[in-house]
């Protein structure tokens, strides 16, 4: 049976009895081996829904990775894989060879002699040379002394110097799968540059917010001239931070709007996506083409999920990812030329501590709760355009206390809800009224007390530089 034969009859199988593992396993290994990589990765994925812990099918998945470039992806999941005592030897030198491509000499050694340990058939003494181990002599023992510790010498150079500049030769199974150093891939892929039609007008309320904004972001950048004469840094990072749904978003984008700067927006899924390693070095790309358009504010939304500082996230792929998003951070500082990085979060406590070092985020702004001036606004944003009669927003205003700007919208659905239940019976649609949001506000509370629960035992007990000194005085603590 040709390779296409069987191909179509491993399709036809796992079409006929789709939650079958190993079936399934043996039509993803086969696509791989015929090259099809993409097809291969789909098929894993769909296996891993089955059996998620899976070991074989982990692996298979991590070579599709790798070998559709996706590195960091690829290294998560190795990362992963070889934790367990019975991985595959093979799964240690892909591993290596990922680690390798990171300048991560030493890790990848020590991945590479487990594998060859494991498994003697994946020794590769090309690679095994560029790791800076003697040919003949790939496997010393466990822990090296002596001699043998001198093996490794200093570190390679990987990425370039050698004829395949640039280039990270990987072979597996005999298939020989070149990665390209992914340097000028994503240099096309240009982000928008939005300019944003919303300004301070359009936030309601929040005056203390939007006076500290004008003094710290709004005045520098505007009078760039003025601060460099006293040898004040324009630019840098800003990060607002507070309960979700309460404008933080809002607050960024109408930033921007009153600068009149452009605004390059990028959202979690961007940022996802980098973690996955899609795109990498669209970050170095985002931050050229912020300086290509200063003034410009980059702004990076939820950006807790780029600097987590939970444990889960604390891989290499993660750290490379951080490691490269701070030292943009720190050219965007140095080149002190009016890039403006605004980052938004609901987990400050979340983010890599390094992220607040002088330069970086280090001025941090609490967006609280809308008060009662914002409520209002939102309120009457909400009811544009739907019949209505003689709403005091104000009082509505007023009866919400610690409603952030979502719950503020339930408020005003359940209050519509129950006009349509009326008309429904009386056939004669009816306008809103004060008395109806009052009703609907009674029947909800504000989901901002749970953040604030969460919130308050960081500003209690993990205040250091009196980071949450503005949730204390919020709470009045
Ligand atoms: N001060 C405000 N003025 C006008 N609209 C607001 C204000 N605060 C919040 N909103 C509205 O509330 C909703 C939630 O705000 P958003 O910026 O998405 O919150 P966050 O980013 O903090 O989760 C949005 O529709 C936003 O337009
Ligand atoms: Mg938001």
């Amino acid at each position: 049976m040709s390779d296409a034969e069987q191909l179509v009859q491993l399709r036809e199988a796992v079409r006929l009895s789709p939650r079958n593992v190993p079936l399934r396993q043996a039509l993803a290994d086969a696509l791989l081996g015929a090259g099809l990589a993409d097809e291969a990765e789909t098929e894993y994925r769909a296996g891993l829904l089955l059996a998620p812990d899976h070991a074989a099918l982990k692996l298979g998945l991590a070579r599709c990775f790798s070998q559709l470039g996706k590195r960091s992806h690829a290294l998560v999941l190795l990362e992963d894989v070889v934790r367990n005592p019975e991985a595959p030897g093979r799964a240690h030198v892909l591993y290596a060879r990922l680690l390798a491509g990171l300048r991560e000499v030493a890790q990848a050694v020590e991945q590479y002699q487990t594998g060859v340990r494991k498994d003697p058939g994946t020794a590769d003494p090309e690679f095994a040379a560029r790791l800076g181990l003697r040919p003949g002599r790939p496997d010393p023992a466990p822990t090296p002394v002596g001699e043998e510790a001198g093996d490794f010498q200093g570190e390679p150079d990987f990425m370039g110097g050698d004829p395949e500049e640039g280039r990270l030769r990987a072979s597996w199974d005999g298939g020989a799968l070149e990665e390209d150093d992914d340097e000028d891939v994503f240099d096309e892929a240009e982000a928008e540059v939005e300019r944003p039609k919303i300004s301070f007008v359009d936030v309601g309320g929040m005056e203390t917010l939007k006076e500290e904004i004008r003094i710290k972001i709004i005045h520098p950048l505007g009078h760039a001239d003025l601060y460099k004469a006293y040898g004040k840094a324009v630019g840098g990072g800003i990060l607002l931070y507070g309960p979700p749904g309460c404008g933080k978003t809002h607050l960024a984008r109408a930033t921007a709007g009153e600068i009149r700067a452009g605004v390059i927006a990028v959202g979690i899924h961007d940022v996802l996506d980098m973690w996955i390693g899609n795109s990498e070095r669209n970050l170095h790309s985002l931050f050229g083409q912020a300086r290509r358009n200063a003034p410009c504010v980059l702004f990076f939304d939820e950006v807790d999920a780029l600097g987590a500082s939970r444990s889960d996230m604390k891989t290499s792929a993660g750290r490379h990812l951080i490691n490269q998003f701070l030292s943009e951070l720190d050219g965007a500082k140095a080149s002190n030329d009016g890039v403006l990085v605004l980052g938004a979060t609901n987990a400050p406590w979340h983010l890599d501590p390094a992220f607040r070092r002088p330069g970086r985020f280090d001025r941090i702004l609490f967006v609280p709760p809308p008060d009662v001036t914002a409520r209002a606004e939102v309120l009457r944003v909400q009811l544009r355009g739907r019949p209505q009669e003689d709403v005091e927003f104000d009082a509505v205003a007023r009866k919400t206390e610690g409603f952030s700007g979502a719950d503020l919208k339930a408020v005003v659905d359940g209050a519509i809800e129950g006009k349509l239940r009326e008309a429904l019976k009386t056939g004669v649609p009816a306008p809103l009224r004060t008395k109806d949001l009052l009703q609907s506000a009674a029947t909800l509370k504000p989901t901002t007390r749970e953040w604030f629960a969460t919130a308050r035992n960081y500003a209690l007990y993990a205040n250091q530089g009196g980071t949450y000194d503005e949730i204390l005085k919020y709470l009045k603590l």
